[in-house]
């Protein structure tokens, strides 16, 4: 019994140098982070710079209140703002203008920004000041645009200015806007377009830019209809709705998005079956449609996509034997195929090596039954057909949990005889 009171401070010696390097590390780690102090660190002026940047356009980036470096157009990795120029002479002009992590004080102004309107570039990173009125002559010349976890009320109004943007990337800001068409409706030369978890409503837009190749609305609430529309865009490699609220089905024409590699349509409302058509999409790498209530049987052409890295069938309808082989799902860098309650998989092709999610199918090709619930003899068996109707989605992830807590417990029992073994040894030695 005595034993205990040593052992017990030992503990509590070890648990505080722990949450004190904790707590030291807490309070370090703001400080190495850049942060929009109003006094950054220049690296060394250079002085033999061929050209100067335009002095309106330095009276313009000063009103700003940003820490602008002297030359703001070299490259200056560590502030809260990165410009690139033009070479242009006597004086430089600005062609892009980004800002990071800004400060409360920025002051966005029309008259400077009416000075800056050579910018054709504009992005704001983790900047959220108050959004301003942009000059016409500023918001027709951009062609890219980015707003990413920044500007306070933004309107579909606002974005919708930015009519010859070939680039619109807008995430993790909320914009107030009836609906995406209002925004993008008179880009006429948009390419890329990113609107995602900016809590967008209304309905998917009817008309599409021909010439878009990417388009990501991923994380708002629209609702109703993928339109067939948008599956005339040929030159489309990129397609992400996924976390809305679309229903009804997959267009049948889906196909004819012939140059479509990442396609994400899960957790929506969709249902219905995969149509045939989608077998036309052979570039096809991504393809989530999870978290639906699609149903049918999962297509066979699927196996047939030679490109593809990462299915995700998983929450949804489906029924019948899942059409697919060991080698076509070791190929794969990922599968999710689980909770379809009517989807089996067939246990002489594929063994029961693989943790999918779902059941084994009978010889009729229906699940067979989950197991009594109390019935555990011995499940490393690889023989019983039961042992592998488990819920472990990720193949790669087997028994990580128990060597974790197998290694915690030797930790432990050799720290405890390790201290044992030192009390004795300072009994019998005194
Ligand atoms: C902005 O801040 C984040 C986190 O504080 C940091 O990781 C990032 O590097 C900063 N960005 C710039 C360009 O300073
Ligand atoms: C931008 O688009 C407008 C009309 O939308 C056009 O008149 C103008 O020439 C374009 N501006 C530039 C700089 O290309
Ligand atoms: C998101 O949009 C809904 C209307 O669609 C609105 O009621 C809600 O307030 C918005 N959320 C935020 C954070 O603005
Ligand atoms: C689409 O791109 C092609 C070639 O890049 C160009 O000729 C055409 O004018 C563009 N169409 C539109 C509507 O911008
Ligand atoms: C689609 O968007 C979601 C939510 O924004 C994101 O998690 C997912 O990675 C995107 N899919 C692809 C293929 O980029
Ligand atoms: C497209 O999908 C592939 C395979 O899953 C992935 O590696 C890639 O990052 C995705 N591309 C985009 C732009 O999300
Ligand atoms: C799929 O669901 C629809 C309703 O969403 C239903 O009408 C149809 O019969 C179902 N098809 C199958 C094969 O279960
Ligand atoms: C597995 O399926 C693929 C198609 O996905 C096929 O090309 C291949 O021959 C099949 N392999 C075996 C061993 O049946
Ligand atoms: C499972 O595969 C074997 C061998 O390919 C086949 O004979 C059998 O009919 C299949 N079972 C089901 C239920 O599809």
């Amino acid at each position: 019994m005595s034993l205990y009171p040593p052992l017990l401070s030992l503990f509590l010696l070890i648990s505080s140098t722990v949450s004190a390097t904790a707590a030291a590390t807490a309070a370090v780690s703001p400080v190495s982070s850049p942060s929009a102090s109003p006094t950054p660190k220049l690296p060394s002026p250079s002085p033999i710079s061929t050209s100067t940047l335009d002095p309106e356009q330095r009276t313009a980036l000063d009103s700003l209140n940003i820490p602008t470096p002297k030359d703001p157009c070299s490259p200056q990795p560590h502030l809260s703002f990165a410009a690139t120029c033009d070479s242009s002479s006597p004086y430089r002009h600005i062609l892009s203008l980004s800002l990071f992590n800004c400060s409360d004080d920025v002051a966005l102004s029309s008259t400077a920004l009416k000075s800056l309107s050579t910018v054709t570039s504009l992005s704001f990173l983790n900047c959220p000041i108050p959004v301003i009125r942009l000059p016409t002559e500023f918001a027709l010349n951009l062609r890219s645009f980015t707003c990413i976890n920044s500007l306070k009320k933004l309107t579909g109004v606002w974005l919708s200015r930015l009519e010859n943007v070939t680039e619109l990337t807008v995430s993790k800001a909320i914009v107030t806007a009836s609906g995406p068409s209002i925004i993008l409706n008179n880009m006429r030369f948009l390419h890329s377009v990113t609107l995602s978890h900016a809590n967008l409503s209304g309905f998917l837009p009817k008309h599409w830019h021909p010439n878009l190749t990417f388009v990501d609305l991923s994380a708002n609430s629209l609702k109703g209809e993928i339109p067939l529309s948008l599956t005339r865009l040929e030159n489309l490699v990129h397609l992400n709705l996924s976390s809305n609220s679309l229903d009804d089905t997959l267009p049948s024409t889906i196909g004819d998005l012939s140059a479509l590699q990442n396609l994400s349509l899960g957790s929506n409302s969709l249902s219905g079956p995969i149509p045939q058509s989608l077998a036309e999409l052979s570039g096809l790498m991504h393809l989530d449609l999870g978290s639906n209530q699609l149903n049918g049987t999962i297509p066979n052409f699927i196996r047939d996509m030679k490109s593809l890295k990462y299915l995700n069938l998983e929450r949804n309808n489906f029924h019948g034997v899942l059409p697919f082989n060991a080698t076509f799902i070791q190929k794969l860098e990922e599968l999710k195929v689980g909770e379809n309650s009517n989807l089996c998989y067939n246990h002489t092709t594929l063994g029961s090596k693989l943790k999918l999610g779902i059941a084994p199918c009978d010889k009729h090709g229906l699940p067979v039954s989950p197991p009594p619930a109390k019935d555990s003899s011995d499940d490393s068996s690889d023989n019983s057909d039961e042992s592998d109707y488990s819920d472990v989605e990720d193949k790669k992830h087997h028994h990580g949990p128990s060597k974790i807590v197998l290694g915690v417990a030797i930790g432990l029992s050799s720290i405890v005889f390790l201290i044992v073994f030192l009390i004795l040894l300072s009994r019998c030695c005194k």
